[in-house]
């Protein structure tokens, strides 16, 4: 039997990319196809990408390249659930547990929520991973598990399955190792790829820029968010986008366990400002596309209607909402070394630290410690004296410290006046 005939060289699409040409839709589709069927090798298509990383794609190759990637796998349907589904993604931020409060929020509202997380990897924590911390809580679920859980609860975090572009998984653990990862085209392909093959009707986008995001420059993550808007709704899906400040980690927890009590504060009607205002930002947005623009958010964290919707969903799931989180058998607890205003507490190495306690991991194979990870007693802007707890690590050994420690080296800074304020939701992006 002869070897079917390939319609297209990959040297030859490599090269139109590379002389900053555009790729005709047949050889692009083609190249995602055959690079998934591993006719086009690893070195073919780390070439392409770093040529799309130089020289940029057009809106209608962006939209080729992510209609490519969907069709590599399956495409979930909502369609029978008689309610509207609408879903949020993060570019992913340290402390960044807002999925937890905000999923029940928005489905007590009678929307279904259907979040299909990952897990983390690097300095941002993943959701499944602070879920995990609850007692019996199960991420896998089935197709119908998953369809039942959004028809009754509303709400369903869990992890995405792989028949969901699985173009995407290939290239995107190519790009890791390429240097090839900051490419606005390959990000916007890569998030909204899943994201239109997951079948929700809306999302909304929080895309972070700041020292603890993955796009630092807020043109670029304003950009980006330009970029994935545009393309779910040429897709059909109704998107917008927050941009978000992530220089400074979101609320006063970052790890797992930590993450989850801080959530059910804000479930609870409390929690940190920070935390609050962007579930409730987002809730908004959310609910908006879903048909209920005048939904009282804030009501329902005060009242329990979030809090009933959240006990049910973590049930749903074989979760223990009362059951006690794990707590750390050490902690180390670093004080203020002098009076004053805490100016400045940097994301980026407060992440990189509550990794090394444990809370992340370094290879996706690794497991994480859940009761790992960093409370904080002070945020910037806020008065603190000489002795005062500025924020407690929390690990399972005692060993950890000391690399954390080095990583949060020149992290934080006390100085005599308050720092400008500056706003945690900048920007709206809409179609
Ligand atoms: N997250 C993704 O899923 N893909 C990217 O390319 C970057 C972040």
């Amino acid at each position: 039997m002869s070897a079917a005939i390939e319609p297209f060289d990959a040297v030859d699409v490599i090269r139109i990319k590379r002389d900053k040409g555009a790729v005709p839709e047949d050889a692009l589709r083609w190249m995602v196809d055959a690079y998934t069927r591993e006719y086009v090798a690893d070195s073919q298509m780390a070439a392409f990408a770093m040529a799309v990383l130089l020289n940029g794609m057009t809106r209608e190759e962006i939209r080729v390249m992510t209609d490519a990637m969907i069709a590599s796998g399956e495409r979930m349907s909502f369609a029978g659930l008689g309610k509207p589904t609408v879903d949020k993604h993060s570019t992913g931020g340290v402390g960044d547990k807002i999925t937890l409060p905000l999923a029940p929020l928005v489905a007590s509202f009678g929307v279904a929520v259907p979040q299909l997380s990952g897990r983390g990897l690097g300095h941002t924590g993943g959701t499944l991973d602070k879920l995990e911390s609850i007692p019996g809580w199960r991420a896998a679920l089935s197709n119908d598990e998953i369809f039942e859980q959004l028809r009754g609860v509303g709400a369903v975090i869990c992890a995405a399955g792989t028949g969901l572009a699985p173009a995407d998984k290939r290239l995107y653990a190519l790009r890791d190792v390429t240097g090839t990862v900051e490419a606005i085209p390959l990000i916007a392909s890569s998030i909204m790829s899943k994201k239109i093959a997951e079948g929700t009707d809306a999302l909304v986008l929080d895309v972070k820029f700041g020292g603890g995001a993955f796009m630092r420059d807020v043109d670029m993550a304003r950009e980006l968010a330009r970029t994935m808007v545009a393309l779910g709704t040429d897709s059909g899906v109704a998107t917008t986008a927050l941009l978000t400040d992530m220089n400074t980690p979101l609320g006063l927890t970052i790890g797992n366990a930590n993450e989850v009590r801080e959530s059910v504060e804000v479930l609870a009607g409390g929690g940190p400002a920070d935390v609050v205002e962007l579930t409730v930002a987002l809730a908004r947005e959310m609910l908006a596309l879903a048909g209920h623009p005048d939904a009282d958010v804030e009501k329902a964290l005060r009242d329990g209607q979030a809090m009933d919707a959240w006990r049910e969903m973590i049930r749903a799931q074989d979760g223990d909402p009362d059951a006690p989180l794990p707590t750390p058998r050490e902690t180390h607890t670093v004080l203020a070394p002098a009076s004053g205003v805490l100016t400045r507490l940097d994301a980026l190495p407060f992440g990189v630290a509550a990794w090394r306690l444990g809370a992340g991991r370094a290879r996706a194979q690794d497991p994480v410690i859940h009761s790992a990870g960093i409370d904080l007693h002070a945020k910037p802007g806020d008065e603190v004296r000489a002795g005062q707890p500025l924020f407690t690590l929390l690990a399972g050994d005692d060993n950890r410290f000391g690399r954390a420690l080095d990583a949060l080296e020149g992290a934080w800074e006390i100085g005599a006046d308050a720092p400008a304020s500056t706003p945690l939701v900048l920007e709206r992006i809409t179609a």
